[in-house]
């Protein structure tokens, strides 16, 4: 099971939208996916899919199995929906998340992609479960505090987590033009700044067709799949999944739209 999250410093950018359409485009890819909604306390997956989850992360943590707080939301694909309004679950202990954990480690070989919902920001949670994903994908939108706010997040995670490599997705941009310009933009900042390794895996259109798809409680890439939206995350479905099958075969050493920063000097 490869572990992904998703993650931004600022909120609202589409982590949601995202974690919710890249689920559904893997299992139509034939892949078996679990998300996590690590919104914790603020969950909002199930209302992307449509469905009303019976049985949330606050039952694992009370006792159950994984298997009986799963929610089916779509052919091959289960969500383990996270509790809402629940404060405790935004200040959960490490005990608890190693529960999480051990619960998700029961199930590694059943799916082939773990998929992280996670909420803005720098909370300890979310900087924990992204420090459990094999690849950490941050996303960025033209708003410059979306940079800016980003930007903390991957520092904060190197100094923290050591973690050293991230995938960068540009979302609700013009064009792809713009896009690639946004993370070029970002790249230059992170690449004077920060001893990481980060990979531009795509962009995603701004695009009206998602947001009234998301306020019918339906997704773009079932809803309209020949929309802008949807063919570009169809794309970083494809992205998604050829590079696992490269990691796979070779050694770790990924192809595609790779980017190699080495550090400058200095400190941001
Ligand atoms: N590419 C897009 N085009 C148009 N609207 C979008 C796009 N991506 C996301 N949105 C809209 O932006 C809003 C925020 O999206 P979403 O809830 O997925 O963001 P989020 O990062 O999960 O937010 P939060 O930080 O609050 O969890 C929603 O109204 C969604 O419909
Ligand atoms: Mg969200």
């Amino acid at each position: 099971m490869k572990i992904i999250s998703f993650s931004s410093g600022k909120g609202g950018v589409g982590k949601t939208s995202i974690t919710s359409n890249v689920a559904l485009g893997l299992s139509q890819l034939g892949k078996k996916v679990l998300v996590l909604d690590g919104d914790l306390g603020m969950a909002n997956v199930d209302i992307f899919f449509g469905v009303h989850p019976k049985k949330t992360i606050n039952d694992l943590l009370a006792g159950e199995s994984l298997k009986s707080c799963l929610t089916p939301v779509a052919h091959h694909v289960d969500l383990l929906a996270g509790g809402n309004g629940i404060y405790e679950l935004s200040h959960l202990n490490s005990f608890q998340r190693r529960e999480i954990i051990a619960g998700l480690e029961s199930v590694n070989y059943q799916y082939d992609y773990l998929i992280i919902d996670t909420s803005p920001g720098l909370h300890d949670h979310v900087l924990h479960l992204n420090s459990i994903a094999d690849e950490c994908y941050v996303i960025l939108t033209p708003d410059p505090s979306s940079l800016a706010d980003s930007y903390a997040l991957i520092k904060v995670l190197q100094q923290k987590y050591k973690s050293q490599k991230f995938s960068i997705i540009c979302n609700q941009v013009k064009d792809e033009q713009q896009g690639a310009q946004l993370f070029l933009r970002f790249a230059e900042v992170v690449q004077q700044f920060l001893t990481v390794r980060i990979q531009y895996k795509g962009s995603i259109p701004y695009d009206v067709n998602l947001k009234i798809s998301n306020q019918h409680q339906r997704l773009i890439i079932r809803q309209d799949p020949k929309s802008i939206s949807a063919q570009a995350l169809r794309v970083i479905c494809s992205e998604i999944e050829s590079q696992n099958k490269t990691i796979d075969r070779a050694t770790g050493n990924v192809k595609g739209l790779d980017m190699l920063f080495r550090p400058a000097s200095g400190h941001a």
